[in-house]
């Protein structure tokens, strides 16, 4: 699929892909930090980008906290789930290209910039699942195609497949998938679709990355400073669905996968980093986020020697 690059302003996603701006703002002020986990350059150009969009402003929530410091708990909330998230995948993409994967799959790749962040070796192709309006912000914002990075546009809950192998996608080869913070907006029968087809789709080597929540978080778990955080927490949680529904082990395994897995709060701790109220593992019905990943088959022999 050919994004064109429009001639005048671009809209903002809205709608769940609202969603993508929320976690790059995440990585915005991540990469601000003078001990970040990560640098995300571009973040911030399609913060930018976002927020003097006139038409966003008007129907959208505000991206952020009222002051640009994320001195609101939900926004710090939201700095860390989705900075401390981030060394997760980039480990498991790694270390599924180290195994061999030639492609990477970004289901709801949102504003990733992982295909140009993690330098990954030429000969990956990185194929960008979204929404059209998703995608076609993006490219009007990065202004110029980056090599090796080719968007889909698809929906995940339907037929996702075509789309892909018109871009070039082959089946059967070792491949790593990143579903990062989208099973949340998935029911029971759209993740395990999304599953099955993943594994169908897979060779040796391959592996999958994602996240879902043990409950879904409520009004009563976020702590909300004012109006723009009262929309933006409200927007988050109109979107979500049910997730997989069942404990990672079970659910990777009854896919055929080799599972392991981790939690947000862990990961925060292993980092050095608050882990925010709403995680607590020491709160009575504290939400947990399960960091997931299933590897399938046998890594490819002597790919790490490549
Ligand atoms: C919270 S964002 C995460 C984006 C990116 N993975 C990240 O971590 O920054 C959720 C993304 O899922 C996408 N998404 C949600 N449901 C989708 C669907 N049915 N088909 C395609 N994309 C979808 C949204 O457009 C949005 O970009």
């Amino acid at each position: 699929v050919t994004i064109e690059r429009p001639a005048r302003e671009v809209q903002a996603p809205t709608g769940v892909g609202w969603t993508s701006l929320i976690t790059t703002y995440a990585r915005a002020q991540e990469s601000r930090r003078p001990d970040r986990l990560f640098d995300d350059p571009w973040a911030a150009d399609f913060i930018a980008a976002a927020t003097t969009t006139a038409k966003a402003s008007k129907r959208l929530p505000r991206v952020g906290p009222a002051r640009d410091d994320d001195s609101s708990a939900l926004w710090e909330m939201f700095c860390a789930y989705f900075a401390g998230r981030t060394p997760f995948y980039d480990q498991q993409l790694l270390a599924g290209v180290d195994a061999g994967a030639s492609q990477v799959v970004l289901l709801a790749a949102g504003l990733d910039m992982r295909a140009s962040r993690l330098e990954l070796p030429a000969s990956t192709t990185v194929f960008e699942v979204d929404s059209e309006p998703v995608l076609r912000f993006k490219q009007h914002v990065l202004g110029h195609p980056e090599p090796g990075r080719i968007p889909v546009v698809a929906d995940l809950r339907k037929d996702w497949v075509t789309p892909l192998r018109a871009a070039g996608f082959q089946p059967g080869i070792g491949t790593v998938w990143i579903a990062e913070g989208l099973l949340m907006y998935l029911d029971v029968a759209q993740c395990d679709r999304l599953l099955d087809t993943v594994v169908a789709l897979s060779g040796p080597g391959s592996r999958f990355a994602t996240e879902y929540f043990t409950r879904n978080p409520r009004h009563d778990d976020v702590e909300i400073s004012d109006d723009g955080d009262l929309e933006a927490a409200e927007m988050v949680l109109s979107l979500f669905s049910t997730g997989p529904q069942a404990a990672p082990e079970r659910w990777l395994t009854a896919h055929g996968l080799q599972p392991d897995r981790t939690d947000i709060a862990t990961e925060l701790q292993r980092l050095g980093r608050p882990v925010p109220a709403m995680f607590d593992p020491h709160r009575p019905d504290t939400v947990g986020l399960w960091l997931t990943a299933g590897t399938l088959g046998e890594p490819i022999p002597g790919a790490s020697e490549r």
